[in-house]
């Protein structure tokens, strides 16, 4: 694996196009190694980034604190056969940077970390710009995120084209972050509730669908409100737990069949998120 520290060295990428990037923060998990190799199987050339982006964590959050596991992470990504990583110094990608403003700015995540999805879109572009990716790679955890890389690739007639990676999940469901470090292995056993509650969830919205009877956008409601009080007696602080469509985050209405079972939760003073994607239209 070759490892990049400078923009002018990026140079030697143009050899093994073509590359697909996928950036992260570090402190690697099994999803985003899943991501490269995907990438692989598609016969492209993985770049990684690792980059703990400062303009994406907001004053009281834990960008200080946040794992950096250099060493690891890159005998991880040489076990994956991972050609490049880019890990540029902080002065020479934050220099002269043009910030960009993120839409979907009123829903979900963006809501509660104002500024948050500016901070990642600013430091993606400057990647797709330096890089001009023929693929990026993105996990279907952070679904706001990935939808506002598409939106950015759309609106801007990139050619880059976007790989979405199913979410990893341990073998209890929780699905795999690096703030799930923060949390003991006990604590991780018992934040997989989350999972077993977007699968009821999604169960629940099924057979409201079924029951003609039902209006679904009142039922989502009823839903979520009955499982807010259920996470809330499992210590659980909720941010926010919403059903709505996939396509656009807006609130789920009556004839919607793609819709997104979002949330994100603080538990022991970690902030978790994960979403289910939720098909109903069979009915
Ligand atoms: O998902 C992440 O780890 C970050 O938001 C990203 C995409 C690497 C941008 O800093």
């Amino acid at each position: 694996m070759k490892v990049i520290k400078k923009i002018d060295d990026l140079k030697i990428i143009n050899k093994k196009r073509p590359i697909a990037l996928i950036p992260t923060m570090g402190n690697l998990h099994e999803g985003h190694l899943s991501l490269v190799k995907q990438s692989i199987n598609l016969q492209l050339s993985p770049l990684v980034t690792i980059f703990v982006n400062p303009l994406q964590f907001g004053p009281k959050e834990d960008f200080e604190t946040y794992p950096r596991t250099i060493k690891q992470d890159k005998e991880s990504l040489e076990k994956e056969k991972c050609e490049f990583l880019f890990l540029p110094e902080k002065s020479e990608i934050l220099e002269g940077i043009k910030k960009l403003k993120a839409p979907y700015s009123n829903f979900l995540c963006a809501k509660k970390r104002p500024g948050h999805f500016d901070g990642v879109i600013t430091i993606v572009n400057r990647f797709f710009e330096l890089i001009k990716p023929e693929y990026c790679f993105f996990g279907q955890k952070d679904f706001q995120q990935q939808l506002i890389i598409h939106n950015h690739l759309k609106e801007n007639k990139l050619s880059t084209k976007l790989v979405v990676g199913e979410t990893v999940r341990d073998e209890n469901g929780l699905a795999m972050s690096s703030r799930n470090n923060y949390l003991t292995q006990s604590e991780q056993k018992d934040a997989s509730i989350i999972y077993k509650y977007l699968q009821e969830i999604a169960d629940q919205l099924r057979q409201v669908r079924f029951d003609s009877s039902k209006d679904l956008s009142m039922g989502a409601l009823m839903i979520c409100e009955e499982y807010k009080n259920k996470f809330e007696d499992k210590d659980f602080e909720i941010d926010y737990l919403e059903i709505i469509n996939a396509k656009n985050l807006e609130k789920s209405k009556k004839d919607d069949t793609d819709l997104l079972i979002a949330i994100a939760v603080h538990f022991k003073g970690v902030r978790l998120i994960d979403n289910l994607r939720c098909d109903l239209s069979f009915s």
